[in-house]
């Protein structure tokens, strides 16, 4: 189970998660909604430990361990993925030597080359990316779309346990958007991790099919139920649940 309790968290002096607190039970697919700005991507971040978010108060408990008291190497090493709304191109490393040394540091034995080159190119074909993707610089020129199916073939190649997605469906054309849903309940039924939906809408929720919908308004979660609650969203907006568009910025 991952288990986020009071957690309040600021940059500068701004808080941006307040209080917050939200429990995912192991093999469960649950969504976090919200307007923009009120502190869906900061949860991803802290989640992973970045450095920039104060944790005033709070804990996020995974496996016995507290999150919030390691460093982002040592949570990946639990197994905890995220998948970034804008994920960021990184020059002169390559996927698969980025993947073939973080399989190896998290394992402590060195990758089978002859496996990993096969894994790489069932997944590649898996989510229609050509081959040379896997010798690709890491996003390097890739486009929007491109760049989350890659982002995907990390995660398949790194087997996570936890996985944030935050605004997979972003960017993606309708072609794409059905790729990646079927490759992401694949994941889930081969491995049954626990999976962070982040979205602004209910089409890739028509494709993967969460337990559980939450409302996040200025940094709290206000509002909690199954996939209806997503509906309402996407049919109503956020004034269904009493809240006004000002985010965090108020
Ligand atoms: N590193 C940072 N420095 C300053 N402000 C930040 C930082 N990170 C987040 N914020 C602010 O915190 C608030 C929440 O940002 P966050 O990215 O978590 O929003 P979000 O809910 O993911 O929004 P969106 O739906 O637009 O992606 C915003 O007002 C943002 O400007
Ligand atoms: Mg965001």
């Amino acid at each position: 189970m991952l288990e986020i309790k009071n957690l309040t968290v600021k940059v500068g002096d701004k808080i941006i998660l307040d209080d917050l607190s939200l429990k995912i039970n192991e093999e469960e697919i649950t969504v976090l909604m919200g307007h923009n700005g009120t502190g869906k991507s900061t949860l991803c971040r802290v989640l992973m430990h970045d450095p920039d978010y104060e944790i005033v108060s709070g804990s996020i408990m995974y496996n016995g361990k507290d999150l919030t008291k390691l460093n982002t190497t040592e949570i990946a090493r639990e197994k905890v993925f995220m998948l970034n709304q804008s994920p960021i191109a990184i020059e002169g490393i390559t996927n698969a030597e980025m993947l073939r040394t973080a399989l190896s540091e998290v394992s402590n034995e060195p990758v089978n080359i002859f496996k990993f080159n096969q894994k790489m190119e069932e997944i590649c074909k898996s989510l229609d990316l050509p081959l040379s993707f896997i010798h690709r610089e890491i996003n390097v020129g890739m486009s929007g779309g491109e760049r989350k199916k890659n982002e995907l073939l990390h995660m398949w190649m790194l087997e996570p346990k936890v996985i944030l997605l935050d605004e997979i469906d972003s960017g993606l054309d309708v072609d794409a958007l059905k790729i990646v849903a079927k490759s992401i309940n694949e994941y889930y039924e081969k491995y049954k991790p626990i999976i962070l939906i982040i979205t602004h809408h209910n089409k890739l929720l028509e494709l993967i099919k969460p337990n559980t919908v939450h409302i996040i308004s200025k940094g709290k979660i206000i509002a909690s139920g199954d996939k209806t609650m997503a509906e309402r969203v996407e049919n109503e907006g956020f004034k269904a649940f009493n809240i006004s568009g000002l985010g965090n910025n108020e």
